[in-house]
């Protein structure tokens, strides 16, 4: 079997700081991207939208500038979020989104993941003014939608976690004070919120990564897999089921492809274990392998992957291609100049895929 498709956009990866940005969009552009949107949470974040505006943290402006030099000039489209904070006003979003620089914000739990540090609660921005001047000049809203604060049983609980309390709560109520923001869920890991999203309407999507389509947290626990630690934590199989049959839908438009890649190069410690799983290199052959991809589902999965994500964020389909053939390849270690990276496949002890990517 050999499918080959258009150039996909990875709608959800961590492309950090450093020396090692450009390993990390060497291994996207590896596996047939045209293009990312890069998530803002560096060190430091990048909360302000020009470069001369006050603040200490990056700029939209500056970070860009660093990935384009860094090889996404090769990529069609380079999307970059700006980062939530206490500082964000209703005038940074107005006259960033005049001068074109921002398409995109986004919003973290505080304290919720990796370098979530810097995010301030969700009901602050729905009072004062962000989302109403992001859904005015049609600025996006990236949302990890995860409840903060909660410990135990509502972190993780046999009837409830901190995604779902989010879906069921807050969202509805965003849902419903601004009815035309367009929102894009980011990473949903559960029935809840697939749910919701397929009830909202078109301005809503969300992102689905490969881990949440093939992994419960089952898979983490046996053998405590830790490259499998990511926020928010896979789930349970109702839920995957529930991922699954939203992307495989045939006239699915709002679910699409975001991998969450997510490097670290030291990933679990004494003390604990860093969040995200590193998918650069592996990912369409890991979501070829979610979906058992086939004659029947190519329709789907050529939206989930191609189309959606392309659509929603008003980018062209590419015209180049890459191809993907069932047939073994092997999983390697990224090593880069900081230190080398595990992808997900080999961390659950994997070194051979299902399929093989040729771009
Ligand atoms: C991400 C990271 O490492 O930056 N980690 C993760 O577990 N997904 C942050 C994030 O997207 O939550
Ligand atoms: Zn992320």
């Amino acid at each position: 079997m050999n499918y080959t498709l258009p150039k996909w956009y990875d709608l959800h990866v961590h492309f950090r700081q450093g020396e090692a940005i450009g390993d990390y969009i060497r291994a996207h552009l590896d596996m047939g991207c045209a293009g990312a949107l890069a998530m803002p949470n560096t060190k430091p974040p990048v909360a302000k939208v020009f470069e001369a505006d006050d603040g200490d943290c990056w700029s939209i402006e500056g970070y860009r500038d660093q990935l384009m030099k860094a090889g996404a000039n090769a990529f069609e489209h380079l999307l970059t979020p700006l980062y939530l904070t206490k500082d964000t006003d209703a005038s940074m979003i107005a006259s960033g989104a005049e001068k074109r620089l921002l398409q995109c914000a986004k919003y973290y739990p505080p304290h919720g993941t990796t370098n979530a540090d810097h995010g301030y609660p969700l009901q602050k921005f729905m009072e004062n003014g962000v989302f109403e001047a992001m859904q005015d000049n049609g600025v996006i809203l990236n949302i990890h939608g995860e409840e903060h604060g909660l410990s135990g049983e509502q972190y993780f609980g046999q009837n409830s976690n901190a995604e779902d309390t989010f879906y069921s709560t807050h969202m509805v109520e965003l849902r419903e004070k601004f009815p035309k923001l367009k929102i894009v869920c980011e990473h949903i890991t559960t029935k809840t919120a697939a749910d919701f999203v397929a009830r909202s309407g078109d301005n809503i999507g969300a992102t689905i990564t490969p881990q949440h389509l093939l992994y419960t947290v089952a898979d983490l626990l046996q053998g405590l897999k830790y490259h499998l630690y990511c926020l928010p934590l896979v789930k349970f199989e109702e839920d995957r089921k529930s991922l699954l049959s939203s992307a495989l839908s045939e006239n699915n438009t709002q679910f699409f492809a975001g991998t969450d890649s997510a490097p670290h190069t030291e990933k679990a410690t004494e003390c604990g274990c860093a969040a995200g799983c590193f998918t650069g290199l592996i990912a369409p052959q890991l979501y070829a392998q979610a979906f058992d991809l086939n004659d029947s589902n190519l329709n789907a999965f050529k939206s989930f992957l191609c189309l959606n994500g392309a659509n929603f964020y008003d980018l062209n389909v590419p015209k180049e291609t890459f191809t993907l053939e069932k047939k073994p390849s092997q999983v390697t270690a990224l090593e880069t100049s900081v230190g080398s990276v595990t992808p997900l496949s080999l961390g659950l002890g994997q070194d051979t895929l299902d399929w093989t990517i040729k771009v």
